[in-house]
């Protein structure tokens, strides 16, 4: 019987087969970022180049405490409320931001929808699945029409709306995911050419985008 105790979760072991470490930034070739991030941490310089922002938040408060335990994190006193409001804090700092996607599970969507309204003009809520089958909701926010990325309204799966964005957004926009775990958004900006900024707290987690990128032929080099 094979057990897993969640603490140290090493995703396959990514993190023993690359050279990601939690106190280094990361260039992917001249479009890429990859860093090592909690968002309970000072706001990172890199994010004043975003201009549009996809994450997938955890749902739940459940699920924020479950990451935080995979991260060896203590979440302490953590409410949804606050981790919303550190997010929140976030979109507001990237002066440049023109539109945001968070992904979001029914418990929390209309919180979301809250928390982004007290920061932009314009909110649009479309339904999605992950894993291809549950649903879940991409809440996009933004302020000005010319700021608006119009992406596909069909029921698409969370995977697909990120590939969506990402293929739809300007040439020289730069996407951000400070949730980037395993690595969807860096995937997609990378298969496309496209200008990123991610990070994660989880050094174990990241390390599979990481690994990802540079089997794929990504030129991934140390910054500091
Ligand atoms: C639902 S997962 C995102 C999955 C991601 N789209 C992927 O491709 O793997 C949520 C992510 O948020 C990260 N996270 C949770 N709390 C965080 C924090 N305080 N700072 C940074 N990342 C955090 C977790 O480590 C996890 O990777």
């Amino acid at each position: 019987m094979v057990m897993n105790n969640s603490r140290n979760h090493k995703y396959n072991g990514a993190i023993d087969r690359t050279q990601i470490t939690p106190d280094k930034r990361y260039s992917v070739g001249a479009i890429g970022k990859l860093f090592v991030h909690d968002i309970f941490e000072g706001f990172p310089k890199e994010f004043l180049d975003a201009n549009v922002v996809f994450i997938d938040v955890p749902y739940t408060i459940g699920d924020v405490k479950r990451y935080d335990i995979k991260a060896d994190k203590d979440s302490g006193r953590m409410t949804y409320e606050i981790f919303l409001e550190r997010i929140k804090y976030y979109l507001e700092n990237m002066i440049k931001l023109r539109t945001v996607f968070i992904e979001v599970g029914k418990a929390n969507v209309d919180k979301v929808i809250t928390m982004l309204f007290s920061h932009f003009v314009n909110v649009k809520v479309y339904e999605s699945t992950y894993y291809k089958k549950n649903l879940c909701y991409i809440v996009q926010a933004w302020n000005d029409e010319k700021d608006f990325i119009a992406i596909q309204d069909s029921k698409l799966d969370e995977v697909d709306v990120n590939e969506n964005i990402i293929v739809t957004m300007d040439e020289n926009d730069v996407i951000c995911d400070f949730m980037n775990g395993r690595g969807l958004t860096s995937k997609n900006a990378f298969k496309y050419g496209r200008k990123f900024i991610c990070s994660d707290m989880n050094v174990n987690r990241l390390a599979v985008a990481y690994e990802d990128i540079a089997r794929k032929g990504g030129e991934i080099l140390c910054d500091n």
